[in-house]
């Protein structure tokens, strides 16, 4: 069996009559493989451009400016009203008492993996119906010492006990995203939140800067030092949280030609960071007046909180003897174990 490193060079031509058709066949096999690895990176770059002109999750959004000179002004002073829950005489059993209204129209069933079903059309549907999401700003550093610092709205807290978080990164043509590379490297990030005052730096942040840009220079933010890992902190944010990456998750299963792969991350935090002046006299409470988060929409929009109100957790103990109708379903529930 001929056996042949693709890397070797060409092999120089040897004297006898049997070693230079060896040799002629050799180096016509490591030729070959040449020319096929070269036809690969070509159809790995077309594979990239294909997807590059398939990918449509930045929209263009027209004339902005213009739409935007025409609306009111952000009200940086208003404060956060309080006001009833909807439906403050809600009693249980009731559902969401608005003469049926919500029950109004029927569902459509979507196959996410169908065919004809285009990608984009996932992704507009879970941005703009899992909303608001929190925006999880992430700090991170690579190996060589690059910094990066981007928002992620697939993010999420998951407990605290121990305080857990999860990132999605998403794929895209060619490269995968810096922060996933830092994270993946280094095992190390902070997570830094959102405030209205912030959203148009955190935006700016999520420009596809090419890898050793720092996108600290890129908004102006400020770094504060961390403790536990290398990355900074966000001076600006309310609330830090340094952490360590605790699992990876990565579709390899999913991926598609000329995309990187997308990949769950699950960190678990090693530090918090509060800013003074935000939190109660015990640091367990953050004021929602100063915080002011920022949640990321469908499309291009963000909201704010403008309102919030109260609703208490109930027990079922101490609810059952003031309610008939909870008292009917403890008498009538299963006593299977
Ligand atoms: C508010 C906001 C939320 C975002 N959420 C995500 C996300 O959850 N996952 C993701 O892959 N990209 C998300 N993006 C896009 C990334 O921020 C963007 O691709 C960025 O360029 C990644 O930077 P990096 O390559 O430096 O890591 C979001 C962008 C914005 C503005």
């Amino acid at each position: 069996m001929l056996r042949i490193n693709p890397f070797a060079r060409l092999l120089s031509q040897p004297s006898c009559n049997l070693c230079r058709s060896r040799y002629r066949l050799e180096n016509r096999v490591i030729q070959n493989i040449r020319t096929s690895s070269s036809a690969a990176a070509v159809a790995e770059n077309d594979d990239v451009v294909a997807a590059q002109n398939n990918y449509k999750i930045i929209q263009e959004a027209g004339n902005f400016e213009e739409t935007e000179a025409t609306r009111p002004d952000f009200d940086h002073s208003k404060p956060i009203e309080i006001t009833k829950s909807p439906f403050p005489q809600w009693n249980y059993g009731d559902g969401v008492p608005d003469n049926g209204k919500s029950l109004g129209q029927q569902h459509h069933e979507i196959d996410p993996y169908a065919p004809d079903r285009p990608m984009i059309s996932n992704y507009r549907l879970v941005v703009s119906g899992i909303a608001p999401r929190p925006i999880g700003f992430i700090s991170t550093v690579s190996s060589d010492g690059q910094k990066n610092l981007s928002p992620f709205s697939y993010f999420q807290v998951l407990d605290h006990d121990p305080p857990m978080f999860i990132v999605g990164f998403s794929s895209r043509p060619g490269r995968v995203k810096d922060t996933y590379r830092n994270i993946k490297e280094t095992g190390e990030c902070v997570i830094n939140t959102v405030s209205e005052n912030m959203i148009e730096a955190v935006n700016a942040t999520s420009i596809d800067a090419p890898y050793g840009v720092s996108e600290w220079d890129v908004s102006g933010l400020h770094e504060a030092p961390s403790t536990t890992v290398r990355p900074s902190r966000v001076a600006e944010s309310v609330l830090s949280i340094e952490g360590k990456v605790v699992d990876i998750k990565e579709f390899t299963d999913h991926q598609q030609p000329g995309m990187s792969i997308a990949a769950n991350v699950l960190i678990k935090a090693t530090r918090f960071w509060v800013k003074e002046g935000t939190v109660n006299a015990d640091y367990s409470h953050i004021d929602i007046e100063k915080l002011r988060p920022i949640g990321q929409l469908g499309g291009i929009s963000y909201g704010r909180i403008a309102s919030t109100f109260e609703r208490p957790r109930k027990k079922w103990d101490q609810e059952v003897p003031k309610s008939e109708f909870l008292a009917k379903l403890d008498a009538a529930k299963s006593n299977v174990k």
